[in-house]
């Protein structure tokens, strides 16, 4: 339970695990979840002990079993009941010092039943689009039956109004997403998100690249990739975004953010 595979904290903005973290009851079975190295570093370099972290799309609870192991409270959500069943299992185990995290169905979109400035850190990863339909469009709320770019950031937009609600002045919210390609061409479906959340009031902290390993389409494109002059996309960006304390003075940060 407490063989945490050599960590240690990342301090670069370049973030690479080709050896994805297996200790405690993290799995690496749910479709494109994220490594628990990525979530460790983000709690342990934004939060201590009895804060409270929210993941509203939790999927198989990677943020929450870390949450527990760094004595951190946290809410997981998910608009899946499946997800939602998988992380309450996730969290069967037992910790000292004990913590409190909860998991719930609920749409990231409507966290009116929160109240404002009450997390002390939010951690998520949303569907990239619909590269990985995880309800096959059986959940009409789940955002990973969007295929329009535009759509896909309104919705996200929603979110990031929210988390910056939620969120305590002067904390952080990072997000782990990545880009596609569609029509040999890329899809900057990173960067519009991160103007989404700039555009809620966000100021950007960190953009950190985390490199991709273990794709196992890579080689299948490889060959189609050099015929039609196009690389195969082996990063996704992990935005890390500050709300800022009422009144700060912002000018410094003028090209951090974008101007009211
Ligand atoms: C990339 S996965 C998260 C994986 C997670 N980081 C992990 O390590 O297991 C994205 C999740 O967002 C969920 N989701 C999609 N639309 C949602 C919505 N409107 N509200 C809450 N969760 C949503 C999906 O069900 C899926 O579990």
């Amino acid at each position: 339970m407490t063989d945490f595979n050599n960590y240690t904290p990342e301090y670069t903005t370049v973030w690479s695990f080709p050896e994805r973290g297996n200790w405690a009851t993290h799995n690496p079975k749910y479709r494109g979840n994220f490594a628990p190295q990525i979530a460790r570093n983000i709690i342990e370099m934004y939060t201590k002990k009895g804060d409270s972290i929210l993941d509203p799309m939790v999927g198989a609870g990677t943020t929450l079993i870390e949450a527990k192991l760094l004595a951190r409270n946290a809410l997981g959500m998910d608009i899946n009941p499946e997800a939602v069943e998988l992380t309450k299992n996730a969290l069967r185990f037992k910790h000292h010092p004990p913590s409190e995290q909860k998991v719930k169905v609920g749409d990231a979109r409507d966290l009116t039943f929160l109240k404002d400035n009450s997390f002390d850190l939010v951690l998520t990863h949303p569907p990239y689009m619909n590269i990985i339909k995880y309800s096959d469009g059986k959940i009409p709320a789940d955002l990973s039956n969007i295929s329009s770019l535009p759509k896909f950031c309104d919705e996200i937009e929603k979110i990031a109004k929210e988390l910056l609600r939620v969120l305590k002045p002067d904390k952080y919210c990072a997000i782990l997403i990545g880009e596609t390609r569609k029509g040999k061409h890329m899809v900057p479906l990173a960067f519009n998100v991160m103007q989404r959340f700039l555009k809620v009031g966000f100021v950007l902290k960190e953009d950190i690249i985390k490199v991709q390993h273990h794709c196992t389409s890579t080689e299948r494109w490889r060959a189609k990739a050099m015929r039609d002059k196009f690389y195969l996309i082996m990063h996704e960006h992990l935005f890390v975004f500050r709300k800022a304390r009422a009144g700060e003075d912002l000018s410094r940060l003028k090209y951090s953010r974008l101007n009211d």
